[in-house]
């Protein structure tokens, strides 16, 4: 406990020193989440990223949403404090690939989710993320859609617009492996329980479900309705922070966790500081075509 303090006070005066800031999604551990100046989903964390005055952005999450920060902030420093802090489902498009698919959909138009390499966004039309994927699609002007890497939040999309979305086959295995009859097992135990999962659940956990949202949609639902309990369908750390928000309700973890968003702790934190990084780079080409189709995702609301 003693250690956890000394560690904590030393992030926040390297924090003052180099002028950083410390951004966190929601599924990083509760130690993170706490020592976070902002937490909140990739959207929210890419406007952060994008609006800061700081020096330093120490970026508590994958590897996607680093580059992403950087891409938004390209002045700024952007540290990831684990190099391993991946995101198995945006290694899930090459560009080799893509570049082939859209040859053979001229006229449509390349969404990517924010999940995904820069590589990949620099390809793209448009980014989006799992909060305004429906919003993004429906902007578009092209009637046919190429929605990569991930099949599931692809098919919400395609659920909720008249556009012809085509689906990549990227998915991730922390969504992917919530299955219906985990959560008929958790709904029999818990009757009054709503259950509420993220859209890159499959269609099938999607289908069952009260609500479907991204993690700020679902925090938003959560601390509005009046039920008292919750099923929650997506990252377990998530739960740490719906159950901060709502001390008063309860939260049954479905039991799937993210490796790459569990690399990250204080010490990490501290060392990423302390030598500065792991720092995140892009040759400059990249950089002014992916920031085109994330900047585009952020004029929309
Ligand atoms: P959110 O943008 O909803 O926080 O989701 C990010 C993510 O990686 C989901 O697996
Ligand atoms: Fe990627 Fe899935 Fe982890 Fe989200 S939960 S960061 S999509 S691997």
């Amino acid at each position: 406990m003693k250690e956890k303090y000394e560690i904590i006070k030393k992030i926040k005066k390297l924090k003052k020193d180099h002028k950083a800031i410390i951004l966190a999604h929601v599924y990083q551990i509760g130690d993170v989440q706490d020592i976070a100046d902002y937490t909140g989903d990739s959207l929210g964390l890419s406007r952060k990223a994008a609006k800061t005055d700081a020096d330093v952005i120490v970026f508590c999450g994958v590897k996607f949403m680093a580059e992403t920060a950087h891409l938004l902030s390209p002045t700024k420093t952007v540290l990831l404090p684990d190099k391993n802090a991946d995101c198995g489902l945006a290694d899930m498009a090459t560009v080799k690939e893509l570049v082939t698919w859209k040859k053979k959909y001229p006229n449509a138009a390349v969404v990517s989710y924010v999940n995904s390499l820069a590589a990949i966004k620099a390809e793209s039309n448009i980014c989006c993320t799992s909060a305004n994927a429906i919003d993004v699609v429906n902007s578009c002007p092209q009637d046919t859609i190429l929605f990569l890497p991930d099949k599931n939040l692809g098919s919400y999309v395609a659920e909720h617009t008249d556009k012809n979305v085509v689906l990549w086959k990227g998915f991730c295995y922390v969504h992917e492996k919530i299955q219906p009859k985990q959560l008929k097992k958790l709904k029999k135990a818990h009757p009054t329980a709503e259950i509420i999962v993220h859209p890159e659940c499959t269609p099938r956990v999607r289908h069952m479900s009260n609500f479907i949202g991204s993690t700020s949609q679902m925090l938003r639902y959560v601390t509005q309705a009046d039920q008292q309990e919750f099923i929650v369908g997506t990252e377990d750390n998530f739960v740490y922070r719906l159950q901060k928000d709502n001390p008063e309700k309860i939260f049954y973890p479905v039991g799937s966790s993210c490796i790459g968003m569990n690399r990250i702790n204080l010490e990490k934190i501290k060392l990423a500081l302390e030598q500065s990084k792991y720092e995140i780079y892009f040759p400059k080409d990249i950089q002014s075509r992916a920031k085109k189709a994330l900047d585009k995702m952020l004029r929309i609301k």
